[in-house]
């Protein structure tokens, strides 16, 4: 058996351009959202990231501002920079990518980040709201891999889910969303016992460890959906090899590039699972589209009331 694949693309896609319509209703009343992210010092991996954030806002519409402060940054001087943008009324939404230099404070900053403007869904008053299920601004990340379920019509509720990683940005909300869902949920980590033989009780498992290629197919029930958010970089050619065995393609790629991004699955669990998430290609593009989704929904939550205002439909 082979899975079926969810094109995270594919979604990604169907959700810009019902996103491109709300823009233009807002951009109708006069109203033309705008994301302002932060990047401190030079983390490759972070440029990256948001690099492709900003290039999302210009392919929507959306107006985009990049703080670029050195990695010397004291955490005053970052809470004065997120205080500006607190204040801005052009900027709808924040996000100061993580992580952030040793010498600063990070959780003071996602603190002092509007939680009207906090797109991420880091600040506590959001993952309150998430909890008590009153959501506004949801972690991207979540939120997407819940469009991927929905969208590709796999049944949430009543299902037994196990989320393997409890990270505040995706483990943890992530748990709470599939609850709101109805689904039963059970989250995995570093110390719980016999996690193959709970993984493998899972119709939905969503592997959150950041632990390249851990999920083998012995940890799936033959059938189960599969969600994959890992994303590490293997630059071990043995390693590569050892992993990507069954896939001659992945390890030519290797070979060209020096490097292979594989999830917190292992390939081969494409033979024993339902429906899978590949990595690259699956949860990643929704990450980005929840960003953006977020951005729009903040833009509304805070200026739609001018645009209802203009006699913009909403
Ligand atoms: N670092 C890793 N993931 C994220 C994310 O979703 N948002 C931000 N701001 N930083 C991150």
């Amino acid at each position: 058996m082979t899975a079926r694949i969810l094109n995270g693309v594919a979604i990604r896609d169907q959700i810009y351009a019902e996103l491109q319509s709300e823009i233009a209703s807002l951009a109708a009343g006069g109203v033309r959202s705008g994301l302002a992210a932060v990047l401190v010092g030079d983390n490759p991996a972070s440029k990256l990231y948001v690099n492709s954030k900003i290039a999302a806002c210009g392919k929507l519409g959306l107006e985009s501002f990049l703080l670029t402060p050195p990695a010397t940054i004291t955490t005053e001087e970052l809470l004065g920079a997120v205080d500006e943008l607190n204040r801005r009324d052009d900027v709808d939404g924040i996000l100061v990518q993580m992580p952030l230099p040793k010498q600063v404070d990070s959780k003071r900053i996602l603190d002092a980040v509007d939680p009207a403007k906090d797109v991420d869904g880091f600040h506590p008053e959001n993952v309150g709201r998430l909890v008590a299920g009153r959501p506004s601004l949801v972690a991207c990340t979540p939120a997407g891999v819940m469009e991927i379920l929905r969208r590709s019509g796999i049944a949430i509720e009543g299902a037994n889910a196990v989320v393997m990683g409890r990270s505040d940005i995706v483990g943890k909300p992530m748990a709470i969303l599939l609850v709101h869902a109805n689904a039963t949920v059970t989250i995995c980590h570093s110390k719980t016992r016999e996690l193959k033989e709970v993984a493998r009780r899972a119709d939905i498992v969503v592997a959150a460890m950041g632990r390249a290629a851990m999920v083998t197919p012995d940890y799936i029930r033959p059938g189960a959906t599969v969600i994959d958010v890992g994303q590490n970089v293997i630059t071990d050619a043995a390693e590569a090899e050892r992993i990507f065995a069954k896939f001659p393609e992945k390890i030519a790629g290797f070979h060209k590039k020096g490097s292979v991004l594989v999830g917190d699955c292992h390939p081969d669990v494409v033979e024993t699972a339902g429906a899978f998430t590949p990595v690259p290609g699956g949860v990643g593009p929704l990450t980005i589209a929840m960003l953006m989704s977020n951005t729009v929904r903040a833009a509304r939550m805070r200026r739609g009331r001018a645009a209802e205002a203009a006699g913009v439909e909403r």
